[in-house]
């Protein structure tokens, strides 16, 4: 087991001046499940296959453990990856192809006999050993390439979107195995998808990466409540949050006709850079319904508090609604999401009233995108 560590690893390809993955920076913890995530092209596959060895390092370090790995060779840096296409010897059984690893490393028979059946058993293949990939499920291929990582018992796991050619309900079922598996191994993992909610609900900690540049790295509940900047912001999570220019006014923004208070922290860093907006973000179940005209805390005596949001399409998904619609904020029309409750859902075309919850509104800088709010 070991520590990972990226140390401004950065990767230029040839004839390419924009690095693909910019001075990464991250300290992984032995045993940790750790999960690169971002949009396609980020460089998340960059990323994991310097780790591997795959890819040259043009700039920083690597280090599995105490090790400076960064221009070893794949096979001195004691890891085991499983791809997307996982690619099973078709000709082979269930249990050559979770060995074959060991044999090609002249491991002996008996002992590869035996570290399979153990990673069978954990991953629950111990009936298909004789099967060949073909008489498999998409599921128990799966598995199978999972089984070839763990009976190499190397330091690192590396995963790239290993669940991507499953269908969506296996995906949901793997995805909580595989993070199981990992928990129950302790072996330091390092995860790419591209799936946010897959990001979420597998890793110890999570790292958001967009053009090569690390964003941010924290645990997936940090994540949630307090994005760093816009891009995260409006990444994780889903519906997304909600983001809304707005202006600043005494104490706060004007959020249609409320007053939300926000930390004078936060004014003040925007005031500084010039901004007289901040944009504001509101995740959907974070807005309360208020009644009609004259409503506590309204600006105007003769309008509701917050902003006027239009129903145009409600999503029922039984316990909770979600409310897809359009208000003017900060002289805009802009598209909001707003949960509700899924016992009491408005009727499409109706108007309802709608403020940010106190304390729940994360504030950004319009200019930098910067979080500013704690
Ligand atoms: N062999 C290569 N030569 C040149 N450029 C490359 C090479 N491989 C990747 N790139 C570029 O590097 C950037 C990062 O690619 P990478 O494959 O790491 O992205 P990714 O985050 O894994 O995306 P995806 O989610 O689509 O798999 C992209 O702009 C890509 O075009
Ligand atoms: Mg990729």
């Amino acid at each position: 087991m070991a520590t990972v560590t990226y140390d401004k690893a950065t990767r230029i390809y040839p004839g390419s001046d924009k690095p693909a993955v910019d001075q990464l920076d991250i300290a992984i913890e032995d045993g940790e499940f750790l999960v690169l995530v971002g949009p396609s092209g980020c460089g998340k596959s960059t990323s994991l296959r310097m780790l591997a060895g795959l890819e040259d390092v043009n700039g920083g370090a690597i280090r599995i453990g105490d090790r400076d790995v960064t221009h070893l060779p794949p096979k001195d840096r004691d890891i085991a990856m499983v791809f997307q296409n996982y690619a099973l010897y078709p000709h082979m059984t269930v249990a050559d192809n979770m060995g074959f690893a060991l044999k090609i490393a002249g491991v002996n028979k008996t002992e590869i006999r035996q570290k399979v059946e153990d990673a069978a058993r954990i991953l629950d293949l111990t009936e298909y050993l004789g099967r060949k990939p073909k008489a498999l499920s998409g599921g128990q291929r799966q598995r199978v390439a999972m089984g070839r990582a763990i009976v190499r018992e190397p330091q690192v796991f590396l995963m790239d979107e290993p669940l991507s050619n499953l269908d969506a309900k296996l995906r949901v079922q793997t995805r909580t195995q595989i993070a199981g598996l990992q928990r129950r191994l302790g072996i330091t993992t390092v995860y790419v998808t591209h799936d946010q909610v897959e990001a979420m609900t597998m890793g110890d900690r999570v790292a958001v990466l967009k053009d090569g540049l690390l964003q941010q790295v924290d645990s997936p509940r940090n994540m949630y409540d307090r994005p760093a900047n816009l891009f995260v912001a409006g990444f994780i999570g889903s519906p997304a949050m909600n983001l809304v220019e707005v202006p600043i006014t005494d104490g706060g923004v004007k959020f249609g006709n409320s007053v939300v208070p926000v930390s004078r922290e936060a004014l003040t860093t925007a005031a500084d850079k010039g901004d007289r907006t901040v944009t504001v973000g509101v995740r959907p179940e974070h807005f309360d319904l208020v009644d009609g005209a004259g409503s506590v805390g309204s600006l105007s005596k003769d309008a509701p508090a917050g902003v006027a949001v239009t129903v145009n399409v409600v999503e029922e998904l039984g316990a909770d609604g979600y409310v897809y619609g359009t208000a003017e904020v900060g002289g805009e029309q802009k598209d909001l999401v707003v949960r509700v409750n899924g016992r009491n859902v408005p009727a499409k075309g109706s108007v309802l009233h709608v403020v940010p919850r106190p304390g729940e509104l994360h504030v950004f800088s319009t200019s930098t995108g910067e979080r500013l709010s704690d």
